[in-house]
């Protein structure tokens, strides 16, 4: 009897497009979904695109599978993946791998993998990216989980990536949660990249008043240039699309309240926790925050400032200045996101390795770019950099920004335009270039009202001054 390689269980959108992308590429697929319907359904539908062994209950595709088992999982994350969990890992075997290819929460990942590891049983929470189309067609794939199983699941999931340059868009992140850790950290850029494009819209749209259309072509044309990714390239369509029942542009007509599930502010919450400041993915999540505020925005439209008013002397020069920004404004979010993917693995023993990261989302995800090869080529220096900031490459980049992005952001004020992104971008570059930075202030006065001590430049040591005393100092 034919045994399959691989079984994927859950075949809503994202499952069926991975089962259909593994036959596709001649591999046996075991599928399985709670109702049996969809089973039928894809079967019925894709069953020419391979060899699919269609099973109607979880003995029957266990059974089905070749030792030892991979069993991939996509269901919705949260309670649904421990259900499937609870249902599969007992009909399985010590050496057998169990796949979370959702998009679930690291530390949710680091409890499975513990608790199973006790059963002999890999669990490897994968991060994949690239939506539906990436999922059928090739996407970036980020697994954790122990070597071992890397070495029985790596070729399936390396044949079925998207490809740069002839290299698979998938590697071996590190132990348990480090696939999903990094797969969050994905997102958290992603909500990142896009407030900086939707800034970018906002400035020229209303800073020079260029219409949606004429956008679109803009758009594109960054997209030839280091701007180059997918976020630009659909942006230009959206900006393109006409909506037919009103024959207005459909960005005109889609309520301007951004939604989100969660992994982009999972990004910001880890973040706190490790001490990183991630500044701008946080205010990617507070903007999408505040646009979904309605009582807050219309209980404050009428405060007083310009609104709406477009700057008629702003042409061609203002347009290359808003790339210009752009550019190093994606320039310190990455770093940023980056910070935190070492931050993380430090702090997990991860040992992930940013420069193989950079490569596998060259392709397949959400946020792939033709920047992504800078940052890749980056860590691959002999002596990596503390920030990707001081990267020849991009201390060069952000050198030729910076009068462009300074004025952008001044630009911004001046006409009322809100970018959260922009700003906090240069206010975390001007942050870390600074020789002193008031943070000294805020330590005296936290000794101040709480005698909290500070340490001093010219000695070691920690130190407080009797403020309601004589204000002499002593050590700590
Ligand atoms: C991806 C996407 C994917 C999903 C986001 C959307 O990498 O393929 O990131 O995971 O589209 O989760 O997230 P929000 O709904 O939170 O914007």
């Amino acid at each position: 009897m034919t045994q399959a390689q691989i079984g994927v269980t859950g075949l809503a959108v994202m499952g069926a497009n991975l089962a259909r992308n593994l036959a596709r590429h001649g591999h046996v697929v075991a599928v399985h979904n709670r109702s049996l319907s969809r089973t039928t359904k894809l079967v019925e539908e894709h069953g020419d695109e391979g060899t699919f062994l269609a099973c109607e209950t979880p003995e029957e595709f266990v059974a089905a599978l070749e030792r030892p088992r991979r069993v991939l999982i996509m269901v919705k994350a949260g309670a649904p993946t421990d259900a499937v969990i609870e249902e599969f890992a007992p009909l399985l075997e010590p050496g057998d791998m169990l796949v979370d290819g959702g998009n679930a929460h690291f530390l949710d990942t680091r409890r499975r993998e513990a608790a199973l590891r006790e059963r002999g049983i890999h669990f490897v929470g994968t991060g994949v990216s690239g939506g539906e189309e990436g999922a059928l067609l090739g996407p970036s794939i980020m697994p954790g989980g122990s070597k071992e199983s890397y070495a029985a699941l790596g070729p399936l999931l390396e044949d079925i990536s998207a490809k740069v340059d002839g290299v698979p868009c998938c590697t071996h992140i590190g132990p348990d949660g480090a696939g999903h850790f990094v797969k969050m950290v994905h997102n958290g850029i992603e909500y990142a990249d896009m407030q900086l494009i939707a800034e970018a819209y906002d400035l020229l749209r209303h800073g020079t008043g260029l219409d949606p259309a004429r956008l679109a072509d803009v758009f594109d044309e960054w997209n030839r240039g280091e701007l180059s990714s997918y976020l630009i390239e659909i942006t230009a369509e959206v900006l393109r699309q006409v909506d037919a029942s009103t024959g207005r542009p459909l960005v005109d007509v889609i309520a301007d309240r951004a939604e989100q599930k969660g992994t982009g502010r999972w990004t910001v919450q880890i973040a706190l926790d490790l001490g990183v400041p991630v500044s701008g993915i946080a205010e990617a999540v507070f903007a999408r925050s505040v646009s979904g505020h309605v009582e807050l925005r219309e209980a404050a439209r009428g405060l007083p400032g310009p609104s709406g008013v477009t700057d008629k002397a702003l042409g061609e020069e203002f347009v290359e200045d808003v790339r210009r920004a752009l550019y190093a404004s994606k320039i310190i979010a990455y770093a940023q996101g980056f910070d935190q993917i070492r931050a993380g693995s430090a702090e997990y023993g991860w040992d992930v390795d940013p420069g193989a990261l950079a490569t596998i989302w060259r392709g397949g995800c959400i946020i792939r770019a033709v920047f992504l090869d800078r940052i890749r080529e980056a860590y691959e220096e002999e002596t990596p950099p503390v920030t990707l900031l001081t990267a020849p490459l991009f201390v060069e980049a952000l050198g030729l920004a910076q009068d462009s992005w300074r004025r952008v952001v001044a630009k911004a004020a001046e006409l009322g335009i809100p970018v959260p992104g922009f700003s906090t971008a240069l206010a975390y570059y001007d942050s870390l270039r600074a020789e002193r930075l008031p943070a000294a202030l805020i330590q005296g006065q936290r000794d101040f009202f709480g005698a909290h001590t500070y340490r001093r430049t010219d000695r070691e040591g920690s130190f407080h001054t009797l403020w309601s005393g004589d204000r002499s100092e002593v050590g700590a």
